[in-house]
Order: structure tokens, then C-alpha cells, then sequence
């Protein structure tokens, strides 16, 4: 059966070939909601380097034996499990990614994705679209962070979320740009601590403050403790938007501006300014848009943005108007080698 329907997927026609494809891409989220399920009930974890039977998978997990086989029969279709003849299954490396705690781990992404809330949100992207306006306006009624101060159990999965994303590639991320020696860090809406953690370790001379959220700062102080950086490092609570730790020599915005519309993310750089000195710099870390029909991440996260926060993805022009509208000039583009640029900004001189 295997042969022949291979033989025969190989002449399929192209008018087909593409009904397949779209029709993968109409039913995407059945892909997003099949790993959600699965990170959400740890079956990577339970799985870990082994074969297990799914009737085995099924009873760790609490759940009914015959919905998970075919759970993982579905998820071995999109290429996170691999299934044996006899019902057993392991993890693809891509699978292995969703185990907690794996280097580079992406489950309490996926399970960010798969959450209620999150999950609702999305499904009102036509209101959105039509007025321009986040969904989590729409559906919760409140912006997403102020939802999230108000929900503990969604803001642990919107912090373990980011944790997860913050991991990938900061050390590639640090090391491209040349923080001066024996320099003061400001990470402002640092979030976890994972990126002044990797810069710590990249630059033994330098010192850091992060500062966010109460909820979040706390949190940073275990990440940064756990790099064992935590002398070099303060952490500070607060409110960016009311003002901004004073006497740093780079201050840090890493995907902090994509979450607000041009008139916040305005205040915000109003307020970094205010702190920084002369020759301060500013340091906007964010997935520029490149000009242009190129296929990018950052197209379709700038619908997580509409959809969930009310801020966008923007190209390096619309970086720079809101730069010089809060009184910073660009002074410095440097490409990565991950998905991020580092826009590197000064206060103009007209601000001095
Ligand atoms: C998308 S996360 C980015 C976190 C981190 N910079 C990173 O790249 O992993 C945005 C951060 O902004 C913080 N934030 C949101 N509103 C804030 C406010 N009013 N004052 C301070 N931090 C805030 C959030 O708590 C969150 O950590």
C-alpha cells in the first residue's frame, strides 16, 4: 500500500499538488492545536529519547488511549513523532524541541499558541482586520499585559512563552555588536533575564540592570542567578512607560517596541531618552521587515501583533520615523546572525 500510494503521490497532478498545499495551509491550526495538546499534557516529556506505545503515552499522561494514538499518528503526519509498525512512537528532532527543559525548547510556546485565551483572540482576526484594532480589545476587553496582570495562570504561560523564544540564539544575538568595556546595561522590558544573562557571560567587564513588570523582574532574578551572573546584575520594577532606570551606557529594547502602536512605543523611547545621557546608546533589538516580497517571520508574527498586543512588525524606515519622532537618530544598523537587527540609535542632537 505504502509503494504504490508513493508511486502514485509521485504523479500527482499539479493542480492537485496545490489543492494539498493550500489546503495545508487552510487547516494549519489543527497542526497548532495537535502539538498545543501535546506539550500541554507533556507527552514529549513522556516519550524523551524512547519508543513508547501509545497505550503506555496514554496512561502517563491521564488521557484516552485511542484519542492519543491518533494524536500521535497526526502529529508523525506534520513531522514531530515517528510511528513504528506496533502503535509505538518517538520524537522526531523536531519533536525533541517540545520536551521541557531541552536546549532550546519551544513547548510553553506551543502551549502559548494552543492556550483558550490566546486561541479566542485569534479567532477574531476578521473583527481586527476590519477595525484595525487588537483582538484582546475585542474578546477580553483589556490590552494584553493589563490582561495579564489580572490572570495569573495566563500570565505564566505568556512569561514561560517568551522564555522560550528569549533562549533562541541570544548568545549569536549579543556577539554581534560590540557592547564597550566595563559598560552599564539597561534591558528595558528585559522579560526573563535570558538576554542580559547572555550578555553577561559574553562580557565579563560589563553590568546590567533589568528592568520590568514587578511579576516579571522577579522571575529575571532566578535566570540571571542561574547564569551565575547575579553580581553583576540588579534588577528593577517598574512601569516604562512612567520612567526608565537613569546612568546607563546602552540601554536594551528587545521586542519591546513590536507590542505597542507608534503613539506608545513613542512614549516609550520619550521615556528612555529622558534617562539616557549624551552619549547613551539605545539599542532597539526587534525582526525588521525587510522592503520588498521576501517570504519572513516577521510578516506573520505582525498578526500576533494585531491581533494580541495592538503593536506591529515594522521595516527599518518605520523604525527610523519613530527614532527621530522621540527625539533618538540612527546611527547604527547591524545584522545578525539570527533573525534580529540591532538598530543602534543616540539622542539627536537638537534633544541635547
Ligand atoms: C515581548 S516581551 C520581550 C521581553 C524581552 N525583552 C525579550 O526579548 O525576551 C515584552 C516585555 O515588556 C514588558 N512590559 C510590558 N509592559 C511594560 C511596562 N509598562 N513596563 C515595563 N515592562 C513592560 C513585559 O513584561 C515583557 O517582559
Amino acid at each position: 500500500v505504502n509503494l504504490r500510494s508513493a508511486l502514485a503521490r509521485l504523479f500527482m497532478p499539479a493542480r492537485i499538488r496545490r489543492l494539498v498545499k493550500l489546503n495545508e495551509l487552510i487547516t494549519g491550526y489543527w497542526v497548532t492545536q495537535a502539538i498545543h495538546v501535546a506539550a500541554k499534557l507533556g507527552i514529549p516529556d513522556v516519550l524523551g529519547d524512547r519508543w513508547v506505545a501509545a497505550a503506555d503515552v496514554a496512561t502517563a499522561v491521564g488521557a484516552d488511549p485511542d484519542a492519543v494514538y491518533r494524536l500521535l499518528r497526526a502529529l508523525s503526519a506534520a513531522g514531530v513523532t515517528l510511528e513504528a509498525p506496533d502503535k509505538r512512537f518517538s520524537l522526531t528532532m523536531l519533536g525533541k524541541q517540545l520536551r521541557s527543559g531541552a536546549a532550546g525548547s519551544m513547548r510553553n510556546w506551543a502551549i502559548y499558541n494552543g492556550e483558550g485565551w490566546h486561541w479566542r483572540a485569534w479567532g477574531a482576526l476578521l473583527e481586527s482586520t476590519r477595525a484595525g484594532r487588537t483582538a484582546m480589545q475585542n474578546v477580553h476587553g483589556a490590552h494584553l499585559f493589563d490582561f495579564l496582570a489580572h490572570d495569573v495562570e495566563a500570565e505564566k504561560v505568556f512569561d514561560a512563552a517568551m522564555a522560550d523564544l528569549a533562549t533562541i540564539d541570544n548568545l549569536a544575538l549579543v556577539s554581534s555588536y560590540r557592547f564597550p568595556p566595563r559598560s552599564k546595561i539597561v534591558d528595558v522590558g528585559g522579560g526573563n533575564g535570558a538576554l542580559l544573562a547572555s550578555l553577561l557571560k559574553t562580557f565579563p567587564e560589563v553590568t546590567g540592570t533589568l528592568y520590568d513588570r514587578p511579576a516579571v523582574a522577579e522571575k529575571a532574578r532566578a535566570t540571571l542567578a542561574a547564569a551565575g551572573v547575579d553580581a553583576r546584575a540588579d534588577i528593577e520594577e517598574g512601569d516604562f512607560f512612567a520612567r526608565v532606570p537613569s546612568g546607563g551606557d546602552v540601554y536594551v529594547l528587545k521586542q519591546v517596541l513590536h507590542d505597542w502602536g507608534d503613539e506608545r512605543a513613542t512614549q516609550i523611547l520619550n521615556t528612555c531618552r529622558t534617562a539616557m545621557g549624551p552619549g547613551a546608546r539605545l539599542l532597539v533589538i526587534e525582526i525588521v521587515i525587510a522592503d520588498g516580497p521576501a517570504a519572513q517571520i516577521a510578516k506573520l508574527t505582525d498578526l500576533e501583533m494585531l491581533t494580541m498586543t495592538g503593536g506591529r512588525e515594522r521595516t527599518l524606515e518605520e523604525y527610523r520615523a519613530l527614532a527621530e519622532a522621540a527625539g533618538f537618530r540612527i546611527v547604527g544598523f547591524h545584522a545578525t546572525r539570527t533573525p534580529f537587527s540591532i538598530v543602534e540609535c543616540m539622542r539627536s542632537r537638537r534633544f541635547y
